[in-house]
């Protein structure tokens, strides 16, 4: 299994360290054994997120200083601006403090109570922002993505069935927009393919729908197009980018993963009336429709990550890197979900833990046992965070039960990794012996970010 080299040496450290054992048990107890509430300076390895935790270049940190911090009119957003049109080609740019905030905007502007919004698997927050402008999100993705074992290159794709099946049930009026993930993240990072947006935006088209692509990890997206679809071996990963955001009408960007940066993001669009609204809405709940909740300067080194972010050295070596973890992990008999995806491993807990049943959270135990084992911090992507049905608060019960080791952006090193392939294993060696979890606190909206619970 071959490590392809970084494409960039190191110029800044950060030290990190590991507690002992015993410091790592009162760490998690005192987090209600929910890795998420652990302080991050007890974390060794921190796979808890790739959102806002990759390293900046030097000529980000560089761009930084070039923030013009007016409140109105930054020249740091007319750059974001034409780079954003420049690489995702969409004609307007609102800028928000990160993705959850153009989701908010994006969802009050396009949503009416009683319509229906179908996605390729729901995001929580996605989802929630869709769910509280009154609208019911609908599962549309392929049925591989719910299965952990199954092949496909393309496992994030659009059912095409089941879209015109919702068409034909509900009405194309009461659907305002076709909401897309590139990549899939709660699919395990799977990408669509050209291919399949394309049919989803010719039906979309037949019936006067939009769609909206959820662009965080696009260019994630665009590297597994160039790999593995016909005809896009020979093309630029920005040409790939430019084609796939073309099959849409606009977009919502967390900025903090694709883009490298720490915090920011935006929503961009192509009608005109549309972009008034949003500039309208920004100024409600992010900040001027030209900083958006951003300083001058984030919005600068946002400029510089995207026109970083679509290098092939750079996209490469990042996809790779994710894809050595997963397949060492595999190799070493762990189940992981492959093929592996663009932006972090997932083990399926279904299978690692498969004495322990669902209603004592197994992935979120396991999330637990492998900062008690190692110090490094995961997060639980099934039952917890899947929450309640709003409307009935039944537990909602997702297929996939799976713990995420999501891989920063240009921060680890290959002996990371395989530090981090030898602890797992070795839980995954005495499994058996792991009991679940009960659930002693459970928080109304994302409860898997304020959970706690108790060891059984
Ligand atoms: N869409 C997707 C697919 C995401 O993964 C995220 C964030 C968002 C939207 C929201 O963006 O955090 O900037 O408000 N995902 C992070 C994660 C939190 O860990 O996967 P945000």
């Amino acid at each position: 299994i071959s490590y392809e080299a970084e494409p960039y040496r190191i110029k800044a450290v950060e030290p990190i360290k590991r507690l002992t054992v015993e410091q790592r048990k009162g760490a998690i107890e005192q987090a209600g054994y929910n890795p998420v509430l652990l302080k991050s300076e007890d974390v060794y390895l921190d796979f808890f997120t790739d959102s806002g935790t990759g390293a900046m270049s030097d000529r980000q940190w560089a761009a930084l200083m070039m923030g013009d911090e007016a409140y109105a009119g930054s020249r740091n957003f007319y750059r974001l601006e034409n780079t954003v049109r420049r690489y995702y080609g969409y004609r307007h740019v609102v800028p928000a403090h990160q993705g959850r905030g153009a989701e908010n905007i994006m969802s009050k502007m396009l949503i009416k109570q009683g319509d229906f919004v179908p996605g390729n698997m729901y995001f929580p927050s996605t989802r929630l922002h869709q769910e509280l402008a009154g609208g019911t999100f609908v599962d549309i993705i392929v049925d591989e993505a719910h299965d952990a074992q199954a092949p496909g290159l393309f496992k994030g794709n659009v059912d095409i069935a089941k879209l015109s099946a919702l068409i034909e049930r509900v009405g194309a009026e009461r659907i305002p927009y076709i909401s897309l993930g590139a990549t899939v993240n709660m699919a395990g990072g799977q990408p669509i393919s050209m291919a399949n947006m394309r049919a989803v935006r010719t039906l979309a088209q037949q019936h006067g729908i939009r769609v909206v692509l959820d662009a965080c990890r696009s260019v994630e997206n665009a590297y597994f197009v160039q790999q593995r679809e016909e005809g896009y071996a020979s093309k630029s990963i920005a040409e790939i980018l430019l084609e796939m955001c073309s099959l849409t009408d606009a977009c919502t960007m967390s900025g903090k993963k694709d883009a490298l940066v720490n915090i920011g993001g935006w929503l961009a669009l192509n009608e005109a009336s549309l972009y008034e609204q949003a500039s309208n809405l920004v100024l409600v709940y992010e900040g001027l429709h030209t900083y958006g909740g951003m300083a001058g300067r984030d919005m600068e080194a946002m400029a510089v990550g995207i026109e970083e972010s679509v290098q092939q050295e750079h996209i490469q070596a990042r996809v790779k890197q994710v894809e050595y973890f997963g397949h060492r992990l595999a190799a070493c008999g762990v189940p992981v979900i492959l093929p592996v995806g663009g932006h972090a491993v997932y083990l399926d807990a279904k299978r690692f833990l498969d004495h322990v049943p669902l209603e004592e959270f197994p992935a979120q135990r396991l999330a637990v046992e492998l900062y008690l084992a190692s110090g490094i911090r995961s997060v639980e992507r099934g039952t917890l965070s899947a929450g309640r049905n709003v409307t009935t608060g039944e537990p909602n019960r997702p297929t996939l039960e799976l713990v995420r080791l999501a891989i920063p952006r240009r921060v680890y090193t290959q002996s990371h990794f395989d530090f981090a392939v030898e602890a797992i294993a070795s839980v995954h060696r005495r499994r058996k012996e792991l009991r679940g979890l009960r659930l002693t606190h459970e928080p109304k909206f994302l409860r898997f970010f304020q959970a706690r619970f108790e060891l059984l």
